[in-house]
Order: C-alpha cells, then structure tokens, then sequence
C-alpha cells in the first residue's frame, strides 16, 4: 500500500503496532493492523473490553504514538502532525462537560479556543444545536439535563469545529438500553446528514449492527474481520466472530468434499449426522462451522418432510422469540430460535420428540 492509492480514503492504518510499556511489562494493545475507511462512512470498530479500540482512536486524534505502521488521513502520513492540527475530533463515554457553563458555553469552549468571530461562533453553536435537537436548551446547565441530552451537548461541541472525522468512544453506554436505541437512529442519521466519517467504538454488537455501514471485528489487538453487517452476522470468518455476533451454534465437523451441483460442502458432525455447509474447507479436514439458531426449522413430529428426529429439552420464552434446546438421537445439541409470530413449535414442550431441519448452506464453514 502506498500514500498513492490511499487518496480518497479518510483514514488509511497500515500495518500499525502499538505495545505499552517495555521489557516483561510490555502490553501489545494493536498487532499489525491494516484498513481504510471511506469519507463519509459510519465505521465501526467492534470487540470486547481490552482489545485495542481505545488505542486505535487515541493514534488517530495523535493522543498515542505508533509503535510501528503507518496512518495516513485524506492520504497524507501524519505522524508529525500534533492533534489540534488534524481535521478530528473525539465524543466520549464521560462526556466531561464543563459544569458551571451553559449548554451554549459548553458549546462554544472550543469554538473560542480557535479565535473564532464572535458572530461566527453565535451562528455555529445554533446550527449544533439545531442537528442534536438540542434547541431551547442553551441556557441551561449540564446538571439541569438528563443523560441523554447530555450526551447531545457533548455531540454537539464535538461538531462545532466541523470536523472531517468523528471519533466516538462508547459514546452510548453510559445510557439506558431505551435512550441508547433512541441515540441510535438519532447519530447515524446526524452522520448521513452532515457527511462526517463516524469512527464508532462498541462493544456492543447490537449497536454496530444496528449503524454502520461497515464494521471490524477485533480481538487482541487484531481485526478479526471486517465487512458490513450482513456479512460479519450471515458469513463469519472465524470461531470468535461467529461466537461474538449473535448467538450461534458452533460445531466440530469433517469436511467430506464438495457437494455436486449445489456448490455446498459436504460435512460430518462428531456425532455423525451430515450437513451441507458455505464455505470453504479441504477433505479431510476437521474445522468448525457456525449455525444461527433462527435459520433451524422445528415442528411437530409428521410437520416436515425431511426433518431430523430430537428432544426437546428447554423451551424459553423470550417475548418475540421462542428458544428450544434440542438434542438428537446421535447427542448432539443445537438451540433453536423461532418468532413467536409464526406459531411453529408453539405446542412443544420439554420433553417432547420434535424434529429439526437444518436447509442447505445454512452452516458456515469457519476458518478456525
Ligand atoms: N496507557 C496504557 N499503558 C499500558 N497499557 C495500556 C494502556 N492503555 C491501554 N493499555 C492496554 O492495552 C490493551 C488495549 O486497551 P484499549 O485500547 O483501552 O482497549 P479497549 O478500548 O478495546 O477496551 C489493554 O490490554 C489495556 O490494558
Ligand atoms: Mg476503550
């Protein structure tokens, strides 16, 4: 990859490492990470608790130094460029308002540190607080707002400057799961309108599913995949992705060879029942594969032509859904998902024989 072919991309991360501290201290936070994200693009970096995300946003707004790599913005190498230079601006979980200021103040802070006009400021700050629906609010103080607008002010001073890039930090998860699906719909539509790239950091797998256009999957320092949400959910690459996205059942299988005519592999499962499974894997090989829970069939025993004879051994009702733990003659166990809307299975209950089906493709050949 050279600066050349990075133009039109916002953000270019080639090959960085970052390791803290030194000697038998050392942490590795990024291991060799490569991507680029598109201007204009809501991007999310997605991963559990400790796996570089923070680090990755910090090398960005020029906060950490890579230990090695490259970062490239709009094309330009900008490891020498301090962060007030650079076209960034970061949101936080603590959105660390400023107390004793008023909403417009808050706002304004950062406006004035830049020696903006006055009159430039007055309309800049309007117009923020126009697109966080933050209006009639300007004269109050932090404390005298909820969480959530809160967090619009926070929003808002961090677009005041007109940023070309917006990195958000779980900017969310200080808020109630009601507000945070609210705030969902709310910022993606902010990011569409205002054509700012939105480097989002979750580790919530919902939220990233619910906004991005696309999304990497990390752990341990490394991206895991990256795609948009239909593929990292339908097409996992890996154990953990599959395992981190959703809920899904992961098996060990025995890749037999292809399948004539439907482009599918032909597996074994430990327990010996065979599968049609996407994706690639050499015969004789013993990989995983990752079955959604909603893509299995269930019914009563007769309701399906080709359906594979098990017990029921948990029903669980969960509102939309209903989940039934199976277990079939060979042992094995899958759980199952099935909208309470369609009725299927609705008669079963624990201990009774059912059958399953499992379509063609349905599992996914994993790479590890
Ligand atoms: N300043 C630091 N000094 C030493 N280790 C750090 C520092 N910041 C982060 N780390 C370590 O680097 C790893 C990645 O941290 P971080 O980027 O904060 O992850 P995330 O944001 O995904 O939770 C963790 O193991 C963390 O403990
Ligand atoms: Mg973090």
């Amino acid at each position: 990859m050279t600066t050349q072919s990075l133009r039109g991309d916002a953000v270019g991360i080639e090959q960085v490492t970052k390791i803290y501290g030194e000697g038998a201290n050392a942490v590795a936070a990024l291991k060799g990470v490569s991507l680029t994200i598109g201007d204009n693009e809501f991007f999310t970096l997605l991963g559990p608790s400790g796996c570089g995300k923070t680090t990755l946003l910090r090398i960005l707004a020029g906060f950490e130094q890579v230990s090695a790599g490259k970062v490239f913005l709009f094309g330009e190498e900008i490891e020498q460029l301090p962060p007030n230079r650079r076209p960034i601006n970061t949101v936080f979980q603590h959105y660390a308002l400023f107390p004793h200021m008023t909403v417009e103040e808050n706002i304004a802070f950062g406006l004035k540190r830049l020696g903006r006009e006055p009159a430039e400021i007055r309309a800049r700050v309007g117009e923020v607080m126009e697109i966080v629906r933050l209006g009639g609010f300007a004269h109050r103080r932090p404390g005298q707002l909820s969480g959530g607008q809160q967090q619009r002010v926070a929003l808002a001073r961090a677009l005041a400057p007109q940023p070309k890039i917006l990195l958000l930090d779980e900017p969310l998860s200080a808020l109630d799961l009601k507000l945070r699906q609210q705030m969902r719909v709310e910022l993606k539509q902010i990011q569409e309108n205002t054509g700012i790239t939105f480097i989002f950091v979750t580790h919530d797998q919902e939220e990233a599913l619910a906004m991005s256009d696309r999304i990497a999957v990390m752990s341990q320092g490394e991206v895991q995949q990256l795609g948009t949400a239909q593929e990292i959910y339908e097409r996992p690459n890996n154990r953990f992705v599959a395992d981190f996205i959703g809920d899904a059942n992961i098996l060990a299988v025995t890749v037999l060879g292809d399948d004539d005519g439907s482009g599918y592999r032909r597996c074994r499962t430990a327990q010996g029942m065979e599968i049609l499974c996407a994706g690639s894997g050499a015969p004789g090989s013993t990989p995983h594969v990752s079955i959604r829970p909603e893509r299995i069939a269930i019914g009563a025993v007769g309701s399906m032509a080709d359906g594979i004879a098990c017990d029921v051994e948990r029903v669980v009702y969960l509102g939309t859904n209903r989940q039934f733990l199976v277990c079939l003659a060979d042992g094995l166990k899958l759980t199952v998902l099935v909208p309470n809307a369609l009725r299927a299975g609705s008669e079963l209950q624990p201990g009774d024989k059912a059958v399953i089906h499992v379509p063609p493709g349905t599992a996914q050949l994993l790479k590890d």
